[in-house]
């Protein structure tokens, strides 16, 4: 699987269980060590000829290259035990050694626009998932990410749950945000997305703007999905 995304792209990954998305996305972040290949985000080049061992120098450049990467998740994966602010407070203050005051400002902006300002001292298990989502996308947006990655992070929600995710993610689209998306919603990768990706067995079958992939698609593959889904 061989993808260049732009500054700025909304890029969506459809495709059958099991052909590949969340490895390719896990992946991307090297939360998956590829057995070979090449990664680049911003200026860091993590780059495999197959096989080789991974060394101590290749941790060196994923760390570098995760610096540039939020992602987010079905389950959320919030911390339980802090709050809403301090779960976005948490990594620029570890990784970073972000001062206190500066996550704090930061974190509470971030929560104000994914419209969670009000909630801003709550604990996970108090919100709704949608509102969990969203905490979750501040939280990784507090890294100051490149890019953002987001696996099926609508699935665990209620459609008009979703609804308020995904107006997240239009918004953070609106800003310039680059983001690539592996989700079962049809209809927001068609009315979001720059591009989509058809995936099957592990290669992309078909890729192009979501009016040809979802109205006129070329391969038989993305026609039999798309019909089985739709
Ligand atoms: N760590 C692993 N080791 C070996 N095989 C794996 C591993 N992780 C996933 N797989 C296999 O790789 C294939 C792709 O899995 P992946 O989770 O990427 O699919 P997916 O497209 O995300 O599916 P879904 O839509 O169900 O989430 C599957 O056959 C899966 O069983
Ligand atoms: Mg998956």
């Amino acid at each position: 699987m061989s993808l260049r995304v732009e500054r700025g792209e909304l890029v969506s990954i459809i495709g059958p269980s099991g052909c590949g998305k969340s490895t390719f996305l896990r992946c991307l972040n090297l939360l998956e060590i590829p057995d070979g290949g090449q990664v680049r985000i911003e200026d860091v080049l993590v780059s495999r000829a197959g096989g080789e061992r991974w060394t101590r120098a290749d941790e060196k450049q994923a760390h570098l290259l995760r610096a540039h990467v939020g992602m987010v998740f079905q389950s959320f994966n919030l911390f339980p035990h802090y709050t809403v602010l301090q779960n976005a407070m948490l990594a620029p203050r570890v990784v970073r050694h972000v001062t206190s005051e500066a996550a704090r400002e930061t974190a509470s902006q971030l929560l104000e626009k994914v419209g969670l300002g009000h909630m801003t001292d709550r604990y996970p298990q108090t919100l709704s998932g949608g509102q969990q989502q969203r905490a979750a996308i501040a939280r990784a947006l507090a890294m100051k990410p490149a890019v953002m990655l987001y696996d099926e992070p609508t699935s665990a929600l209620d459609p008009e749950v979703s609804e308020e995710v995904l107006n997240v993610m239009r918004a953070l689209d609106d800003d310039g945000m680059t983001q690539i998306v592996v989700t079962h919603d049809m209809r927001f990768a068609r009315a979001a997305s720059d591009r989509v990706l058809f995936v099957e067995g592990g290669v992309i079958v078909e890729a192009g703007p979501p009016e040809h992939i979802f109205s006129d698609p070329v391969d038989p593959r993305t026609r039999r999905f798309l019909r089985t889904i739709l």
